[in-house]
């Protein structure tokens, strides 16, 4: 269970994704990942329960939630990321959709959430920069309602198995079978990128 007054040491943001690095990831990905955004978002507005809480792990600039936002007006949307600079891009960037889409700074791995309180996660290209994948599972597994769905998107190489394994070993997300699919995503950039499915037990 989450304690905000337990001393938890959280991960550093990269530097890549701090300062200016945050500006010009807001602005490069905006146009040149809509593609794959819209691709996922579709995904999640397609999947996810009637008036659900959508969290998304490792949210940078917001532009996945965004997307999201813009099908689906009966869902609460949360971003959350590590880095403040980022969590600061985001908040500018879900100001047109209003209280029910907000941004907040997390560590994966210690989320500032109650258990069972999220109905669905989401999370775009963050697994391969998560310190510690395991613990974000056993976190992931602990927010997420019983029979909510975990949609994990990557590269090829980001530690799915990793993932897999932290998730039977704490006793999480094993509700249905895992599935894994490399989906077509229409941007020229990142044509592919691989969607694995997890869900809690009911
Ligand atoms: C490559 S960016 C992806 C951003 C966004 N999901 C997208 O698809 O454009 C990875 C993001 O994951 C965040 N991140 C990395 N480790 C994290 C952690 N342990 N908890 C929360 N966010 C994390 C980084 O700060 C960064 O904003």
């Amino acid at each position: 269970m989450h304690d905000a007054h337990t001393a938890t040491r959280h991960s550093e943001p990269e530097a890549i994704f701090r300062g200016r690095s945050s500006q010009v990831y807001d602005h490069v990905t905006r146009w040149l990942l809509r593609g794959l955004y819209r691709r996922i978002a579709e995904d999640i507005a397609d999947a996810a329960p009637d008036g659900a809480t959508v969290l998304d792990v490792g949210t940078g600039p917001g532009h996945l939630v965004a997307a999201i936002a813009r099908r689906r007006g009966d869902l609460t949307l949360i971003g959350v990321d590590l880095s403040p600079d980022m969590v600061t891009r985001a908040e500018r960037n879900f100001r047109p959709y209003g209280a029910r889409v907000r941004a907040r700074e997390g560590d994966a791995a210690d989320l500032p959430f109650t258990d069972s309180s999220i109905g669905m996660v989401v999370s775009s290209y963050s697994l391969h920069h998560w310190d510690n994948p395991g613990a974000v599972v056993a976190e992931l597994g602990r927010v997420l309602a019983p029979g909510g769905r975990l949609y994990l998107y990557d590269w090829r190489r980001a530690p799915f198995t990793q993932v897999v394994d932290a998730a039977r070993e704490h006793g999480v997300l094993g509700g249905r079978p895992h599935r894994r699919t490399l989906i077509h995503t229409g941007s020229p950039v990142q044509p592919h990128v691989v969607r694995h499915v997890m869900t809690n037990p009911e």
